[in-house]
């Protein structure tokens, strides 16, 4: 039994609220290492941390994992960085912590920062930023697929967003895969999102309204080149989500990742006046043949 309510905050083992937000989630080995926005004291970079779990209900505290940088460096005080996101690259075993490089109090720098550790835990060092070909690029989800190649997911507000094929050593980028607007929308949908199913890739995110909440969207595809679905709600028209803006989808069970039956939704209900206190939106999400629909719970158990 592992008791999840439908919109909660997550709190590690000494009682204080885990700063998860923008989440992402892997797991590796027997845990799962979920890693977010510090948001203690307002917007601005407060660090990288990570908690691990095996139930989604218990965290362990692992610390910040990213630190701060100095005053003035591209990881400093005054940055805005958000959406940590890790994968453990196969060919050179190291794990590779992806961020939203943002600039000092704005959203004009729009770069992808990468930062490397020997373990999921960290300690991080970060590496560097980089666009592909001069592309902004905001909002990012990894995804790793079945033949070991890493993407990266990225919002480009002039074209649309972007999967991104990582190189090897999943330190630079070497495709533009492609590159979607959204279904009668004008940019493309950010807090992205890609899973894989028995073969089919699913592609899931929000539309660009800050800190508030949107009908989220989803599509798919056998082939991430495409061709792609229209993109679709998977809430009831007007619920907003339930008031969440996607983050992370977690496979639950299955013989590997790409094969599961079960999937969790975890959405930030962000909180714009005390954002370290904003609630996570958690529920099971039923995907399978195409389609994917999120479910109102109060509570739920997450082992069913
Ligand atoms: C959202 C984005 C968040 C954060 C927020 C700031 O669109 O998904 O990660 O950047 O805007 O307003």
């Amino acid at each position: 039994m592992a008791i999840m309510q439908g919109a909660q905050l997550f709190r590690d083992t000494n009682g204080e609220v885990a700063q998860l937000h923008g989440i992402g989630v892997q797991r590796f080995g027997d845990r799962w290492y979920a890693y977010g926005e510090i948001k203690n004291n307002g917007n601005l970079f407060q660090g990288v941390a990570c908690y691990s779990t095996t139930d989604f209900v218990t965290w362990r505290n692992e610390g910040t994992v990213l630190e701060v940088g100095e005053d003035g460096s591209i990881t400093g005080p005054e940055r805005i960085i958000e959406r940590p996101k890790v994968m453990r690259c196969p060919q050179t075993g190291k794990y590779v912590m992806y961020l939203h490089v943002d600039g000092k109090g704005d959203y004009a720098y729009a770069h992808i920062g990468t930062a490397i550790s020997d373990a999921p835990t960290g300690p991080f060092e970060f590496l560097n930023t980089m666009q592909f070909r001069g592309y902004e690029s905001r909002d990012i989800g990894v995804f790793q697929d079945e033949d070991g190649v890493g993407y990266i997911l990225s919002e480009d507000r002039p074209h649309g967003t972007h999967i991104y094929r990582l190189s090897d050593d999943y330190l630079s980028i070497v495709e533009d895969v492609i590159c979607l607007r959204g279904t009668n929308y004008w940019a493309g949908y950010e807090s992205p999102i890609l899973i894989k199913k028995d073969g089919v890739y699913y592609w899931f995110g929000s539309c660009l309204t800050g800190w508030d909440c949107n009908d989220n969207m989803f599509a798919t595809a056998t082939d991430l080149h495409g061709p792609w679905s229209d993109f679709t709600p998977f809430t009831p028209e007007g619920s907003h989500t339930y008031q969440s803006q996607c983050d992370i989808i977690v496979p639950l069970d299955g013989a590997d990742q790409w094969h599961a039956g079960r999937f969790l939704y975890i959405g930030d209900r962000w909180n714009p006046d005390d954002l370290g206190n904003s609630p996570l939106v958690t529920l099971p999400i039923d995907i399978d043949d195409r389609r994917a629909v999120l479910q109102w719970r109060d509570s739920w158990d997450n082992t069913l």
